[in-house]
């Protein structure tokens, strides 16, 4: 008949009966029922080292026993050495199975807390857009791009000549005022415009030339309607017999695709150093369709961009032959583009990053 020893969660240990009618000593009797039943409550693999070394270890009392064995009277002798071995091969094989059981147990929880459900479906990331400005300087681009134009570039740090200078603005004009203009050095400022890139693709290139240059600019200005950085996109048109007529047919159709077919343009005299005669343009205003609104303050009209023909003092300046060539220009701000096609009506919150306001486009 085999004794149960115990019923721990690992499952019973049962005590082997060949073993048990082996032993009349009640020590090893205790000793083997007492480690058997001490492995089977072993929880985990720490408490099973535990009990090994108390059953097993160098102090343990049936290690001691069997190694003080010539100091047992003779007759004792045979028994505990034989059965005391066996009891002890009885308890390091339990041990090692639990082990094993305990080991499998702990696998068996790890793959379970640490599994990886590969069929969740995944998070998505927040998708974003590109900012307002420039979702128009490429629309702008677009426009200027299918009617032919090549896209030039240049430097935002710029020379006074590039800036100034080769654009007919002699050293005491006022558009080079402290007041206007970051300098760098004596020499170099932060670019007012992007009208040196005409005449920088003027050096590299004889005409024709049909360019549109679009970038940062800088000025020392800040409130409400004015922000130190903002974007503009240039124009650069030269080739023989180009004329004013040309100008304002392109800035139509700039118009027209940019703000609805229904648009009206006009030019307006004024004075630019690098334009002879110069323009500004006004688009009929779009909230009220020229009627006179708020918007356009009461005139119908709503100013766009400054434009021109090319000073033939500029062509001076890249060799080009005045008396060959003609060309025009023009120059928009891209926020002002912006806000009117869009309805913004203050220039800061292109600036302050507020998602409520750039997710609405
Ligand atoms: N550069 C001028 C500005 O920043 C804009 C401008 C006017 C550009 C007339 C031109 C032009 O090319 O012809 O105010």
């Amino acid at each position: 008949m085999s004794v149960r020893i115990c019923c721990s969660e690992g499952g019973a240990i049962t005590a082997n009966d060949t073993i048990l009618e082996q032993i009349s000593r009640d020590d090893l009797r205790r000793i083997y029922t007492d480690g058997l039943a001490t492995i089977g409550e072993a929880a985990d693999l720490a408490a099973l080292e535990a009990v090994r070394v108390r059953f097993l270890g160098r102090k343990a009392e049936l290690v001691l026993l069997l190694r003080s064995i010539s100091e047992l009277p003779p007759q004792e002798r045979p028994e505990v050495g034989k059965v005391g071995n066996l009891v002890r091969k009885a308890l390091e094989d339990t041990v090692e199975a639990k082990r094993a059981e305990l080991e499998s147990r702990e696998l068996v929880q790890a793959l379970g807390s640490d599994q990886i459900d590969v069929t969740l479906p995944g998070r998505r990331l927040p998708l974003g857009h590109l900012h307002l400005i420039t979702q128009t300087q490429r629309e702008i681009e677009d426009i200027f791009l299918a009617m032919g134009y090549d896209i030039a570039d240049g430097p935002e740090v710029e020379t006074d000549y590039y800036n100034f200078e080769a654009l007919n603005t002699p050293a005491d004009h006022p558009a080079r005022s402290l007041q206007d203009t970051f300098f760098v050095t004596d020499t170099v400022v932060l670019r007012t415009h992007t009208s040196p890139v005409e005449v920088r693709t003027m050096e590299k290139q004889r005409p024709p030339v049909r360019i549109i240059a679009p970038g940062k600019v800088y000025r020392r200005d800040s409130d409400a309607t004015h922000t130190p950085m903002f974007h503009q996109v240039e124009g650069l048109v030269v080739d023989r017999d180009i004329t004013l007529a040309d100008l304002k047919g392109t800035l139509e159709t700039f118009t027209r695709a940019m703000f609805g077919a229904d648009r009206k343009v006009r030019l307006r005299a004024h004075f630019f150093p690098f334009t002879e005669p110069s323009v500004e343009v006004d688009v009929s205003c779009m909230a009220c369709d020229g009627a006179g609104c708020r918007l356009c303050k009461r005139t119908g009209w709503l100013e766009i961009l400054g434009a021109g023909m090319t000073d033939p003092n500029v062509f001076g300046f890249v060799d080009y032959d005045p008396e060959e060539y003609t060309g025009f220009a023009f120059g928009m701000g891209v926020e002002r583009i912006a806000m009117l096609k869009y309805g913004v009506n203050d220039l800061r919150l292109f600036f302050e990053n507020d998602l409520r306001f750039l997710r609405q486009f």
